[in-house]
């Protein structure tokens, strides 16, 4: 069946692109959001806790299976119409192989044919509105598209969760970020409304109702415009030198240490300076995630700001990765007024979050532009995030 006409605004633009392109129209159209986290930072490769939510904006793509072994793809952000649809053989994709944009939709179908897909090729058109390089999770959302989609074509019948690990599995060796799993997981499996608790050692998950808007707050992203990168050094040296702490401790990962022996544990790295901060923040930060989840359970959701704030400081001073801009807003926004602010995703720039009384939105933004301005920073882009819905067939 090809894409119906009376499919949402987005939807239909893409199939039509698609059909000028490709010259039939796609098979059907899917969507995949950006995430922000609301906490829980770098503990998803420490087999620890998470608790991002969907954001509305959303990778989209339209796809139509192919039976010759070539996999063609087209981004609406590239110039060329025709002249700008990448042609890929199957079987030459290969980790490693591919620098550009196309590695991550590419290293998806290359993951589902390594775990024995029988995936026989695939027209693509994509189109996203999650800023990239903002810390809000666009190339996750590259990748969980076409991974539903493809799921969908050739009825592989695999869950959410099982589509997250084979994206990060695409993210990890073909294009080379050793990226944890939460971004992944939070684009395939999201609800709208909702929170996702998930713990990363064995995927499961708890949906946790946050509707700020009920309660008279907002939570604000303040895109930094500091553009980030995973696969650069930084992130996975403080991956190694998690995998380090825990070794030294004897545990499986640092989500084994219990929060209540923290002090022990550190006394048992005695000289290791960089290592203690390490593990302090990951062990930290797992506590933080059950507070916020119990806090909310329990109605009381301004209290979670404070816990938010720990959070910053504890990605600033322990784990460093933090950024003036980053700092900037979280510092800004708190003596503005704000409940609790803090950095979120990667770290060494992309995005901040503000948790804020909705009355004070105007007052605070104007402050965060303001203190930008006076700094001499670029810009930063202010909006507001309520929780949107995890991937899904559109058409
Ligand atoms: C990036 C990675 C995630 C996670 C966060 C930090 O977004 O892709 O796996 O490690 O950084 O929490």
């Amino acid at each position: 069946m090809g894409a119906q006409q009376g499919a949402p605004a987005g939807a239909q633009q893409v199939a039509e692109r698609f059909a000028e392109l490709y010259g039939a129209r796609p098979e059907g159209v899917w969507a995949a959001p950006g995430r922000v986290n609301l906490i829980g930072e770098h503990t998803d490769y420490n087999d620890g806790f998470v608790m991002p939510f969907a954001l509305p904006h959303q990778a989209t793509a339209a796809v139509s299976r192919r039976t010759d072994g070539v996999l063609r793809l087209h981004s609406a952000d590239i110039e060329g119409g025709l002249a700008g649809i990448a042609e890929l053989p199957l079987d030459a994709l290969a980790p490693g192989s591919d620098e550009s944009w196309t590695a991550y939709p590419a290293g998806v179908v290359w993951a589902l044919r390594e775990a024995g897909h029988a995936i026989t090729g695939a027209d693509v058109h994509l189109s996203s509105t999650v800023p990239t390089g903002a810390g809000l999770s666009s190339s996750a959302a590259l990748e969980v598209v076409i991974a539903l989609a493809l799921n969908d074509l050739y009825a592989l019948g695999l869950p959410g969760w099982k589509l997250a690990r084979l994206c990060q599995r695409a993210e990890n060796v073909y294009v080379g970020a050793p990226t944890g799993i939460m971004d992944q997981t939070a684009s395939a499996c999201c609800r709208q409304g909702h929170a996702l608790f998930l713990d990363t050692r064995d995927l499961s998950q708890h949906q946790i109702p946050f509707d700020l808007a009920a309660e008279g707050l907002r939570l604000l992203v303040v895109d930094t415009r500091v553009k980030h990168a995973h696969s650069g050094g930084e992130y996975g040296k403080r991956r190694a030198g998690c995998e380090k702490g825990a070794a030294l401790l004897g545990v499986d990962a640092l989500r084994d240490v219990p929060y209540a022996g923290l002090d022990a544990a550190l006394a048992r790295l005695g000289d290791e300076e960089e290592v203690v901060r390490l593990v302090r923040h990951v062990v930290t930060e797992d506590h933080r995630v059950e507070r916020v989840v119990g806090l909310l359970r329990s109605g009381e959701t301004r209290a979670i700001g404070p816990v938010l704030t720990e959070g910053h400081a504890s990605l600033r001073d322990d784990f460093r990765i933090s950024c003036p801009e980053l700092d900037l807003v979280v510092d800004t926004a708190l003596a503005a007024g704000a409940l609790g602010a803090r950095m979120t995703g990667g770290g060494f720039g992309g995005s901040a979050i503000v948790l804020t009384e909705a009355t004070d939105v105007d007052t605070l933004t104007k402050a965060i532009e303001e203190a930008f301005a006076a700094a001499d920073f670029t810009p930063p882009r202010v909006f507001e995030a309520v929780p949107a819905a995890g991937a899904r067939r559109l058409v």
